[in-house]
């Protein structure tokens, strides 16, 4: 075998081998570098006869054509994987995001809170606020409270230190019926910001979610535990339209058709009449079936506004009559799905929200259903 024929298989088996471009260039530069075999027979060339130069010249040209034909061929073909490997190696999946490792959900609480208002605001209320530290004035005296009314005492309500200026000892609400005041009542000092609704002109028609506090703890009560309130101020507004209104929500509230329900006379400082209002269920066998059996749950209370709370909102009682109504969320919760006990709905154990909780992708509507 020639020498060209011995060093043309070697190029050519040493770039059979070669695994990376790098490897494929270092072959390329110890051939046909400035210092390389095949540079140097090319060079060679120089010093032959021309009996020589005829008879090797075509040869040594020809293995460098055929030589640098390999090189780049096999260039390419790593290259090319290189880019694949690389791509592959820094590619972003996007789908991740859409699919989160730890997915949080949605308390039950704030979700029936949704659904009330979801409901509410397709019957044409809007959302109220209050502070959930109020004044005597707003939490009792404007709310027709006697002065000595035992849901004053110690035993419901938080007290706050008194202020040792003024001796003003303010309270952790007791309920939202505050906040019906403080939509009504139109004061000339401008209501503090971020309250939403405060002090607007009838025709009213608002709900006021939110927290509330009383000193109580056991199986069904908690110290802190979530209320809507309701309020409706029209002219001509009687106990017709408090019924229609509390039954269509409660109705659609539970996903039914219709709900069988009572007004049970009661009393509350702020309304004339007062009442309960239960809903008809059977309780046996340890599930709970709306408008069957024999039991009455009672759900909210309600009651036509007092003309004394009017007046203290500087409404004339004469013109303006009203409704409101207050309703326990997280006892409305529990009813709605089947939650046995109150007290774990504020320990904040998330192996309890992740059986309890609902998605926080899927809002409650009444186009795609409550829940
Ligand atoms: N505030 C009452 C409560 O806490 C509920 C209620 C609200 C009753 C409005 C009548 C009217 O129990």
């Amino acid at each position: 075998m020639t020498d060209l024929a011995q060093l043309h298989l070697d190029l050519k088996a040493a770039l059979g081998g070669a695994t990376t471009s790098a490897e494929v260039e270092a072959i390329r530069v110890a051939a046909l570098g400035k210092t390389g075999k095949v540079s140097g027979l090319l060079k060679g060339m120089g010093a032959m006869s021309p009996d020589e130069r005829r008879e090797r010249g075509p040869l040594i040209n020809g293995l460098r054509d055929r030589l640098t034909a390999a090189l780049t061929a096999r260039k390419t073909e790593l290259e090319a994987a290189e880019l694949d490997a690389k791509l592959l190696a820094e590619r972003v999946d996007l789908t991740l995001l859409a699919v989160p490792r730890r997915r949080g959900s949605v308390h039950p609480t704030m979700q029936v809170m949704d659904e009330i208002t979801a409901l509410f605001a397709e019957l044409g209320f809007a959302v109220a606020e209050g502070p959930d530290i109020e004044d005597d004035f707003h939490n009792f005296t404007a709310l027709n409270f006697p002065p000595r009314h035992p849901a004053r005492e110690m035993h419901d309500t938080f007290f706050l230190t008194p202020d040792p200026e003024t001796g003003e000892r303010k309270v952790l609400r007791t309920h939202t019926s505050p906040v019906q005041v403080r939509t009504m009542r139109v004061t000339p000092d401008r209501p503090p910001a971020g309250w939403i609704a405060a002090g607007r002109e009838p025709p009213i028609r608002i709900i006021a979610p939110g927290r509330t506090f009383r000193k109580d703890s056991d199986a069904t009560h908690t110290p802190m535990f979530h209320q809507v309130e309701g309020l409706v101020i029209d002219k001509g507004v009687h106990m017709g339209h408090l019924k229609w209104t509390l039954e269509t929500f409660v109705a659609r509230f539970f996903e039914m058709d219709a709900i069988e329900a009572r007004f049970r006379p009661h009393h509350f400082p702020f309304t004339e009449p007062s009442a309960e209002m239960d809903i008809r269920c059977d309780r046996s066998g340890g599930e709970l079936k709306l408008n069957q059996g024999d039991s009455w749950m009672e759900i909210l209370g309600c009651g036509m506004v007092h003309p004394n709370v009017l007046r203290a909102c500087g409404l004339d009682p004469d013109e303006w009559q009203g409704f409101a109504f207050g309703m326990g969320v997280d006892r409305l919760a529990m009813l709605k799905y089947g939650i046995p006990d109150l007290r774990p709905m504020f320990e904040a154990d998330t192996r309890w929200l992740s059986h309890y909780g609902f998605s926080p992708f899927v809002a409650p509507n009444l186009a795609t259903g409550l829940s």
